[in-house]
């Protein structure tokens, strides 16, 4: 470790999805009792930590790319007398631990997602170069126990509700880069909101890979009623949720509970029933739409989201036309869609009729254009509206205030007094592919 004077500094990498931005900002809260501030970029950092995705293969090899070039940072530092630690966590840690320790001798810990708590002790383990690089047999519980309170950096904030996935689906590797789906206790959960909200928290969004199958203690739907009682949480998010975890009680929430904002990310991967089954995704298109069509009934102005795979083994035209109706069926305020990656030791990577990349890259296109243009449409039926905004920041411009609407989207407005925390009713005037902007309309704090 560096045992240079002045502040050790230290740099997370953060890739792949929320999990990830969630553990990143635990492992910070981790380290800082062992005085490492934040440095803005890795070149002058004494500790530097990627904390990998591995749910496709290019992100996999982006940290074998990102771990050359902190090799050269490591260098010239030595050159000048400084240490350099590399840590890699995260998912590819987790999956591919070994092979980073053959192939990176620059990296000096590799810790997988459920040893974050150790991190203290592993860093100073791996500075006495015991040659234990490696940490990755821990279990969620142990984690979550074991974490510091946190301290938060914002009025909104990501909380881990659950680990792990049971799903497995037939092209994914969550299952085992995460393990075992693990929910945490919901006494847990509420302390940690409560503690959050008492450092002027407003919005919460629950993280999870299946966040609807939930059961520490009791359903998701319960969880959201108790944390919908936590003073200062005005507004509560969940991300993700598989569709047949849909549950009534759930649905009926959204049309009853008005902390719960009209925005859902419900993953569907593909429009057609023979894609879906070989995707071991369990439940067909038509089980979809039907659950749209409640979530509509039980609260009409919902947003949509969603992810999709195109080119899945076996995946024919008719096939991915099927994707292309439930969309224009359906109506996306947003989605992500990407190309199907073949990840080893998952079943699809070894299914007959893989599809050429040339096709997939066209069929993306195809579907990527109908989805932007549903999500132009989306918030161009913003203007003229008055939403209720969140105001999490400054604006780009001096005097603008920036703010969440509750469809999650990013709204501008010029309020140079509009302070973070509040919500602010602001009626837009105009609308383009990522953002709302406007103009403030009263000054009272409204509820959402
Ligand atoms: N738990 C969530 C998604 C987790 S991964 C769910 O069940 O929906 C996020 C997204 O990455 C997935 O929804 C899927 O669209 C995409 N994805 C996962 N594995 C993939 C693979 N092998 N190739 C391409 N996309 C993949
Ligand atoms: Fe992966 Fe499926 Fe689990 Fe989602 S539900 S994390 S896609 S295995
Ligand atoms: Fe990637 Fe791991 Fe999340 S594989 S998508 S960082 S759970």
């Amino acid at each position: 470790m560096a045992a240079q004077d002045g502040p050790k500094r230290l740099y997370i990498e953060t890739y792949g999805c929320q999990m990830n931005v969630y553990d990143s900002e635990r492992m910070r809260d981790v380290l800082k009792p062992l005085g490492y501030a934040p440095a803005d970029k890795p070149d002058d950092a004494d500790l530097v930590v990627l904390n990998t995705c591995h749910i496709r293969e290019k992100a996999t090899e982006k940290v074998y790319s990102e771990i050359g070039r902190l090799r050269v940072h490591k260098e010239r530092r030595a050159g000048e007398g400084k240490a350099t630690s590399i840590v890699i966590a995260g998912c590819v840690a987790q999956a591919e631990g070994e092979e980073i320790m053959a192939r990176a001798p620059a990296v000096d810990l590799v810790v997988g997602p459920q040893a974050y708590h150790k991190l203290p002790e592993l860093i100073a383990r791996a500075a006495r170069k015991t040659g234990e690089r490696l940490a990755a047999d821990f279990t969620a519980q142990e984690k979550f126990d074991a974490l510091p309170a946190r301290a938060p950096d914002g009025v909104t904030a990501f909380l881990s509700i659950q680990e792990g996935c049971d799903k497995f689906c037939t092209f994914c590797v969550v299952p085992y880069t995460r393990g075992a789906e693990y929910s945490r206790p919901m006494a847990a959960i509420l302390e940690e909101a409560r503690s959050l909200a008492g450092q002027g928290v407003r919005e919460i969004t629950l993280l999870g890979q299946n966040v609807n199958a939930y059961h520490g203690g009791g359903d998701f739907a319960a969880l959201l009623e108790a944390l919908a009682r936590v003073e200062g949480v005005e507004r509560l998010r969940y991300t993700t949720s598989h569709p047949v975890e849909m549950t009534d009680t759930l649905i009926a929430l959204h049309g009853d509970e008005p902390k719960l904002m009209p925005y859902l990310h419900l993953p569907v991967q593909s429009g057609s029933d023979r894609v879906l089954k070989a995707m071991n995704r369990k439940h067909d298109g038509g089980f979809y739409r039907d659950i749209i069509g409640r979530l509509r009934a039980a609260r009409p102005d919902i947003a949509l989201s969603t992810d999709f795979i195109v080119g899945f083994p076996g995946e024919t035209e008719k096939d991915f036309e099927a994707s292309l109706q439930l969309v224009r069926d359906v109506g996306f305020a947003s989605a992500y869609s990407f190309k199907y990656s073949p990840r080893p030791g998952t079943p699809a990577a070894a299914m007959m009729g893989q599809v050429d990349e040339a096709v997939k890259s066209e069929r993306l296109a195809r579907l990527q254009a109908l989805l932007s243009e549903q999500q132009r449409a989306f918030n161009t039926a913003q203007i003229g509206r008055t939403l209720p905004v969140l105001v999490t920041g400054q604006g780009r411009k001096p005097g603008q205030a920036y703010g969440r609407s509750p469809y999650l989207q990013a709204v501008h407005f010029d309020d140079a007094q509009a302070r973070p925390g509040e919500i602010a009713s602001v009626r837009i005037s105009a609308a383009s592919q990522n953002s709302l902007s406007g103009a403030r309309v009263s000054c009272a704090t409204e509820a959402a």
